[in-house]
C-alpha cells in the first residue's frame, strides 16, 4: 500500500511550497495524500489552530508534510485569541514530536548568497538537535495585572532522550556533540549540563563539549566548521536555526524534522509563512522540497529516493537557477519563481538528476 503523507499547507506561501514538495515527491515514488487545514487557515474555518480531527488524521498518517504556519491578519497580543502558532505547538505537543532536527550544510553552488564570506562559511556541515516539546514553549504562563510571566521546565528524562538522540547522531556523522546551554545562570541549563554530561559515559566514541548560548550565536557565524551536532533546548535551538540558516545563503534553504518514538513525524521548513510575498509565485521551496527528503528518509525509510531529491536540488541550484532570497547577483544566476524551479526540479528528476539544459 501506497504511504499515506498528510499534508498541511497551513498560511502564507505554505500551499505554495507544499505544492511544488507534493510533484516533487510524486517524481519519486507513489504516496497517498490527505490535506487538512492548520494555523490561520483553521481559524478562520474553525475558531481553533488545530483541531482534534486534524490532530487524529495526523496521528494514523504515515508521515507529515507541513508548509507554514501565521500571518499579520491573525497577529494579536491578547492572551485569550487564537493564534496559529497553537497549531503547531499542538501537532508537536500532541504527536510527541520531542527531537527537532536542522540540518545546515550549504549548498555548493550558494555560497555567494550567504551575507558571510566564503572561507568562513567552508567546511560547514552541522545538525540542530534541538529539544522540541519541553522548556519555555510549554511551562505554565499567565498575565497578572501588569505582570507577566513565563517558566521554563525540564526534567532529567526529557534531557536524556533528547541528548541520546544528539548522541546517535554524531556516531553516524563526525562524532562531536557541543551541548549548549546557560548554565552560568539557569537552573534548567544545570540539569541539561549535568545529564548530559552523564549519559556521555555510554558514548566513549562521542566527544562532548558545552559552549553558553550567548558564545555558540557567536562562534556559529566566526567558525561554523568547528561544529557537528549542536545540542539544545527548544528556546536556544529555536534561535540558533535561524541563525544557522544564514550559513546556507537564506532560510528558504532550511529544513527540518521532527520525530517521536515511532510515530509519524512532522517534516516543514524552518522559515515562516512568508506573507509579503505570499501568492506572488515568488517563494522558495527548496527548504520544503528537502523536508519531504527527509521525510523520505527518517519517516519512510526511503533513503536512495531522498538523495534522489537532494541530488536534483544541487543540480538546479548548480545550473544558476535563483528564487528572489538566492540571488546574489553573480553570473551566470537567472532570477525565477517558485514554478520553474519546481518544474526544473522535475526535469532534473526525470533525467536521473542530470542538471537542466540552460536555455
Ligand atoms: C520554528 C518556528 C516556531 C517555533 C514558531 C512558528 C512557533 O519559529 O519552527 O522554528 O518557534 O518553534
Ligand atoms: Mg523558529
Amino acid at each position: 500500500m501506497a504511504p499515506n503523507i498528510v499534508l498541511l499547507p497551513g498560511d502564507g506561501i505554505g500551499p505554495e511550497i507544499v505544492e511544488s514538495a507534493r510533484r516533487v515527491l510524486d517524481a519519486v515514488g507513489s504516496f497517498e495524500y490527505e490535506r487538512y487545514l492548520v494555523g490561520g487557515a483553521s481559524i478562520d474555518a474553525n475558531g481553533t489552530a488545530l483541531t482534534d480531527e486534524v490532530l487524529d488524521a495526523c496521528r494514523a498518517a504515515d508521515a507529515v508534510l507541513l508548509g507554514a504556519v501565521g500571518g499579520p491578519k491573525w497577529d494579536t497580543t491578547d492572551p485569550d485569541a487564537p493564534r496559529p502558532e497553537q497549531g503547531l505547538l499542538g501537532l508537536r505537543k500532541g504527536l510527541g514530536l520531542f527531537a527537532n532536527l536542522r540540518p545546515v550544510k550549504p549548498s555548493p553552488a550558494l555560497v555567494d548568497a550567504s551575507p558571510l564570506r566564503p572561507e568562513v562559511i567552508a567546511g560547514t556541515d552541522l545538525l540542530v538537535v534541538r529539544e522540541l516539546t519541553g522548556g519555555i514553549y510549554f511551562g505554565d504562563r499567565g498575565r497578572e495585572g501588569d505582570r507577566a510571566f513565563d517558566t521554563c521546565v525540564y526534567t532529567v528524562a526529557e534531557v536524556e532522550r533528547i541528548a541520546r538522540v544528539g548522541f546517535e547522531a554524531a556516531q553516524r556523522r563526525r562524532g562531536r556533540v557541543t551541548s549548549v546551554d546557560k548554565a552560568n545562570v539557569i537552573e534548567t541549563s544545570r540539569l541539561w549540563r549535568q545529564t548530559v554530561s552523564e549519559l556521555a559515559g555510554g558514548y566513549g566514541d562521542v566527544d562532548l563539549d558545552h559552549m553558553l548560548v550567548d558564545n555558540a550565536a557567536m562562534q556559529l557565524v566566526s567558525d561554523p566548521a568547528r561544529f557537528d551536532v549542536i545540542l539544545t533546548e527548544n528556546m536556544f535551538g529555536d534561535i540558533l536555526s535561524d541563525e544557522s540558516a544564514m550559513l546556507t545563503g537564506s532560510l528558504g534553504m532550511l529544513p527540518s524534522a521532527s520525530l517521536g518514538d515511532g510515530g509519524p513525524g512532522v517534516f516543514e521548513p524552518v522559515h515562516g509563512s512568508a506573507p509579503d510575498i505570499a501568492g506572488s509565485g515568488a517563494a522558495n521551496p527548496l527548504a520544503t522540497v528537502l523536508s519531504a527528503a527527509m521525510l523520505l528518509r527518517d519517516g519512510l525509510g526511503m533513503a536512495d529516493e531522498a538523495a534522489t531529491i537532494e541530488a536534483a536540488v544541487d543540480a538546479v541550484l548548480a545550473s544558476g537557477l535563483r528564487t528572489a532570497d538566492l540571488a546574489s547577483g553573480a553570473d551566470g544566476e537567472r532570477q525565477v519563481g517558485t514554478a520553474e524551479v519546481t518544474e526544473a526540479l522535475l526535469a532534473a528528476l526525470a533525467s536521473g538528476g542530470e542538471p537542466p539544459a540552460p536555455e
